[in-house]
């Protein structure tokens, strides 16, 4: 599997990595993983996502991909190769848990970390085609959160997708108090991986995990996923670990667990 982020160049030049294209602007002592935790804290503040769902409001073909999942998603990818890199988990890691929604069939998945909908879209309307309730998205920040939905309603997902604005930690406690037991089938954890540990904490502590759902963390190659990965590698959960290489050389990886206790 490779990663969709690199910084390993001072050349100015684009470099397509898993399809999502990247100009390097990090010099070689800045290492991939630190440009990974920084953009997934504050992201890049240059209007590229609001540049991106411009684009794609005025296209030509906008009626023909209304309603059409895969088309937008598609779009944001070929924007992204054109312009610039987006923190999107792309087609490649983006399959692995299509396969894992498509084994598991859930009936409701939860992403901590929205950004701008891509993968909303993209396991939004997986889990709606095995017949699932609802995809929810926690997303901290509105300007993101706001293009998102109106990506999500592009793409005619808006009565199964739902986008909560805010610390995860707080609509992850929301969420608890106003469910029963064992909502969450799939958690996708795709916010910075500091919190890791304290939301997977939360959620196994307000029961919203039940014994047999699943868990999915991005970007846990790094230093700062590592009491995370030990916690998800100790008994009470059963966790493949599918590793990618950047073009660095830094490792990075993706973990899928289930909890068995
Ligand atoms: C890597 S991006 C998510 C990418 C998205 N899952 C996708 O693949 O399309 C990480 C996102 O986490 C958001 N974020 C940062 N801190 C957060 C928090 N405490 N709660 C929820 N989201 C947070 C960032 O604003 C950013 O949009």
């Amino acid at each position: 599997m490779e990663s969709h982020m690199t910084a390993n160049s001072t050349s100015k030049t684009p470099t397509v990595w898993d399809g999502v294209c990247i100009t390097p602007f990090f010099d070689t002592e800045h290492s991939a993983s630190r440009l990974l935790f920084i953009t997934h804290l504050i992201g890049w503040q240059d209007g590229r996502e609001l540049a991106v769902l411009n684009h794609i409001l005025s296209l030509p073909n906008l009626d023909e991909i209304r309603g059409e999942p895969q088309a937008i998603l598609e779009a944001i990818e070929k924007w992204s190769q054109k312009n610039q890199i987006l923190m999107v988990i792309g087609p490649e890691r983006g399959r692995t848990i299509l396969d894992l929604i498509s084994e598991t069939k859930p009936k409701t998945m939860v992403e901590l970390g929205g950004y701008i909908g891509y993968s909303a879209i993209k396991f939004g309307s997986a889990v709606k085609a095995v017949g699932g309730q609802r995809y929810l998205s926690f997303e901290s920040n509105a300007e993101y959160a706001s293009i998102a939905q109106k990506l999500i309603d592009l793409a005619g997902l808006n009565d199964f997708v739902h986008i909560t604005v805010g610390p995860s930690t707080d609509s992850l406690n929301s969420l608890a108090r106003q469910n029963p037991p064992g909502e969450i089938d799939i958690l996708f954890l795709d916010h910075p991986e500091h919190l890791y540990v304290s939301d997977l904490k939360l959620c196994e502590d307000s029961h919203l995990l039940n014994i047999g759902s699943y868990v999915v963390a991005d970007n846990v190659g790094g230093p700062g996923a590592q009491e995370y990965v030990s916690r998800v590698e100790g008994r009470a959960y059963a966790t493949e670990k599918y590793r990618c290489v950047l073009a660095d050389g830094d490792l990075d990886a993706m973990t899928v667990s289930k909890r068995l206790e």
